[in-house]
């Protein structure tokens, strides 16, 4: 999704501002841009389709001098990814924007503008805000009362960075619907979508809030709230240290990630377990009490993160003995609902930014249920801030746009949830205690599966020139292998589709040949003779199947079945076990394509957008 960074300094902003987009890339974007005052009063801009890196030659080239600027990295939502389209926008010379969000009566005023004499060079929706801004400022407003001014007349979802060529001391920002924050520096001031882009030049933050206008000096940060009341926020320093955010020796940031999990994971449990009992306390202090209350579950949430929110309806119903409803953000927000009694709504986002997942927030604030909980990677992320509790997943900065070690960490959070829960309805102390010990032994047996990388690494070799590939699995496996047909598909963009094993016949089985492998998730439990059978019908129209087993398993390898052992480990933790062996081959499957596999096309890391 599109990437903000502006500066205000005492020094040249140029390499500060490509650092930062260079930071940004994880979002996902096709083309970028920067614009800096120069010295003597001109706006100059550079934008390229294409890399950060391609930007930074066209700045090498031709250099951008100047103490003011802005700089962004575009995804396309309105007009194709080219050049004219990249941001930022000028008018006439005289003031430029950045934008992240979609200005819904764009059209509208489009046609106004034009009418009144403006020529547009875009395709984009955000073109409209800087007409809007030059006529303010032509009209003799100051920048700040100008963007207040754009921004009355603006309806859906924005973070704006905006410079006027008249105006060298001043840097504007607003927020409404996407995120935004601003760097706190020394005699200097910074704006960007997300820490990660400022780490190299401050680690003190002011994070806006919905509504938000803000005017940078060097000097001074002003704050306007909705309302236009003058506010102060809280000034916060990130933990994340920049190297955190840095790839190290690897060779994907994906691959870091993954590797990552075991201590990711024992992060998550920290602080929250007792020697027998999970800590209520660890989701926010008033979740005691909340929790008493609870009779009901409601999850939502996006892409990865509505994997984890399958499996934990599973746990939910099974171990709390709680109904539990889970869908997806984007279909909850717009359809009528019945909110169950005394029901906890829950959404799970790494980012805590994506679009629909806040609206599903925001809709069911207003729909009667007892209480919020946001399970959430970004303790400064907007859903963090708006729900009632929070369960922070703690599983560092991830990059990679294929999301891996954001998953296991949110479904180690989702079976704290459960286990906390459940000690309120159904689930005695020994068996707390039983899960609990289970819990503290993830880390541990994840290292063990993350050393079958090589052999998953030879086994990539075997789907690289595949088309489609069928994934299977049976109850809490069945997200598991929607999962891992989702990492395959985003990063190696073979097409892949999961299907619960029992479904088989009722579909899919027409698929199936030699050209498509059918990967299946095959822990030992009750589920097992019935996913067996389900082989069965595989092997008899000649398809070939992958099977991950763990140890207790007994199925041989033969003609057509290759069969992948993993560590023995208890039904309650395999979807956590099981999920590591697929985000590797679908890793390995695209190191082998040569796809860029952590910034894949077309994908956006954090949707800021509906
Ligand atoms: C995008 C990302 C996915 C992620 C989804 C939900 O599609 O590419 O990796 O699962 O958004 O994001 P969230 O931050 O809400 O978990």
């Amino acid at each position: 999704m599109c990437g903000i960074v502006g500066a205000i300094a005492q020094r040249p902003v140029a390499a500060i501002l490509l650092e930062g987009l260079r930071r940004l890339e994880y979002r996902g974007y096709d083309s970028a841009g920067i614009a800096v005052l120069n010295p003597d009063g001109q706006l100059n801009r550079a934008r390229t389709l294409g890399k950060v890196a391609r930007l930074a030659e066209a700045v090498a080239a031709q250099p951008l001098p100047g103490l003011l600027g802005i700089a962004h990295t575009r995804w396309a939502t309105h007009g194709e990814p080219a050049t004219h389209n990249a941001h930022p926008h000028i008018c006439r010379d005289r003031c430029a924007v950045v934008h992240n969000g979609i200005i819904e009566n764009h059209e509208l005023l489009r046609a106004e503008q034009r009418a009144a004499g403006h020529r547009f060079t875009s395709e984009t929706d955000t073109e409209v805000i800087v007409h809007a801004l030059y006529d303010a400022l032509a009209a003799g407003l100051s920048l700040i009362d100008a963007v207040r001014q754009t921004t009355a007349q603006l309806q859906g979802a924005y973070a704006l960075g905006v410079l006027d060529r008249h105006d060298p001391e001043h840097l504007v920002a607003a927020r409404q619907g996407s995120p935004l924050v601003i760097g706190i520096g020394f005699g200097e001031h910074f704006i960007a979508s997300d820490v990660f882009a400022l780490l190299p030049v401050t680690n003190r933050f002011i994070f806006l809030e919905e509504g938000d206008l803000a005017e940078l000096t060097r000097e001074t940060v002003r704050i306007w709230n909705a309302a236009g009341e003058l506010v102060e926020r809280p000034l916060k320093t990130s933990q994340v240290t920049a190297e955190a955010a840095e790839r190290g020796s690897y060779r994907h940031f994906m691959l870091k990630e993954i590797f990552e999990q075991p201590q990711a994971l024992a992060a998550t449990l920290e602080g929250r377990l007792l020697a027998d009992r999970v800590l209520p306390e660890s989701f926010g202090s008033q979740a005691a009490a909340l929790f008493s209350q609870i009779q009901a579950v409601t999850i939502v949430a996006c892409g990865t993160s509505f994997h984890a929110a399958l499996v934990a309806r599973h746990w939910l119903e099974a171990i709390a003995g709680l109904p539990c409803q889970v869908e997806v953000a984007s279909e909850y927000r717009y359809r009528a609902h019945v909110v169950p009694a005394q029901a906890l709504f829950v959404t799970i986002s790494q980012s805590g930014e994506t679009a629909d997942t806040l609206a599903a927030l925001r809709l069911a604030q207003a729909s009667g249920y007892a209480a919020t909980l946001a399970i959430c990677n970004v303790p400064e992320s907007s859903l963090v801030r708006e729900s009632d509790l929070v369960l922070l997943t703690r599983a560092g900065p991830e990059i990679g746009v294929a999301s891996t070690k954001a998953f296991t960490t949110q479904l180690t959070a989702l079976l704290l949830l459960t286990i906390a829960l459940g000690r309120l309805h159904r689930l005695d102390a020994t068996e707390e205690a039983r899960l609990v010990t289970l819990l503290r032994s993830v880390p541990k047996q994840l290292e063990a599966v993350l050393a079958l990388d090589a052999q998953i690494a030879a086994l990539a070799e075997q789907f690289v020139d595949k088309q489609h590939t069928l994934f299977l699995g049976r109850g809490t496996q069945y997200p598991i292998a929607l999962e891992g047909a989702l990492k395959l598909k985003e990063i190696s963009y073979i097409h892949a589709e999961a299907y619960p094993a029992g479904e088989l016949k009722h579909g899919p089985l027409a698929l199936i040949d030699e050209e498509m492998p059918v990967v299946v998730v095959a822990p030992n439990n009750a589920l097992l003779e019935k996913l067996k059978s389900n082989l069965e019908e595989v092997r008899a129209r000649g398809g070939q199947l992958f099977v991950f087993a763990d140890s207790q398993v007994a199925l041989t390898a033969t003609a057509g079945v290759t069969v992948i052992r993993l560590p023995e480990t208890d039904d309650l933790l395999a979807p956590l076990i099981f999920t590591v062996p697929l985000q590797l081959l679908a890793y390995h499957v695209a190191v082998l394509k040569g796809t860029d596999v952590d910034q894949p096309r077309n994908l956006a890391k954090s949707v800021t957008v509906e």
